[in-house]
């Protein structure tokens, strides 16, 4: 069965990533498919170390004992990583991109171990649009990854929504989020 891991980078269980996440996660079940969301918030991730141990030959693996070794885990076993997050002073939250620099774990050869999977970005953002958001920075982020680790690019669904519950003044967002779940 197809496997989706939704890492969330938005501290707020009830804001507008959050409800991206949620609405994905429906429509993802909807086609008897898993989805997990992870609150990243929740657990302890150290910031890379940059110890270099996990590129040693023969390594692969994080040192770090810490809850990122759930994560690996939980990557591995997916087929898709949805990325979630607000935008936080015109990038991704502290929350999500720590985790994602703990990513290096998974080189050198990062093609390798991302083979065949896919990767989307659910964003929020407080300002009226991308661009004076800061949002766009995170797009090229996102974008940067998903080619450097050579898997599929879902796209990006983006709203803008200050306060909890906000986004849903944009009425094509949920719809946005399925059609995501549809590309899974
Ligand atoms: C620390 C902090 C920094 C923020 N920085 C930005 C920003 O740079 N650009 C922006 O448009 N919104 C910014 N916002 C607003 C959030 O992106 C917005 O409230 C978003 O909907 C929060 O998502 P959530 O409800 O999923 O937590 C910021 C909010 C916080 C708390």
């Amino acid at each position: 069965m197809m496997k989706t891991l939704i890492l969330m980078g938005s501290p707020r269980p009830m804001g507008n990533t959050a409800k991206m996440a949620e609405w994905l996660t429906e429509s993802v079940k909807e086609r008897d498919m898993e989805a997990e969301t992870v609150y990243l918030n929740a657990l302890s991730i150290k910031p890379c170390q940059a110890c270099g141990v996990c590129h040693m030959p023969g390594m692969g693996e994080c040192i770090v004992d810490d809850d990122m070794k759930e994560i690996y885990e939980k990557i591995k076993e997916s087929d898709c990583i949805i990325f979630a997050s607000p935008v936080y002073f015109f990038n991704l939250t502290a929350q999500i991109k720590t985790a994602i620099d703990r990513f290096y774990a998974f080189g050198p050869d990062y093609k390798k171990s991302f083979h065949g999977k896919k990767f989307g970005l659910l964003m929020s953002y407080g300002d009226d649009n991308l661009e004076v958001s800061g949002g766009k920075n995170a797009v090229a982020s996102f974008n940067d990854m998903a080619a450097y680790l050579g898997v599929e690019n879902l796209g990006v669904v983006h709203c803008q929504g200050y306060e909890p519950g906000e986004l849903e003044r944009n009425k094509d967002i949920k719809a946005k989020c399925e059609a995501m779940a549809m590309k899974i």
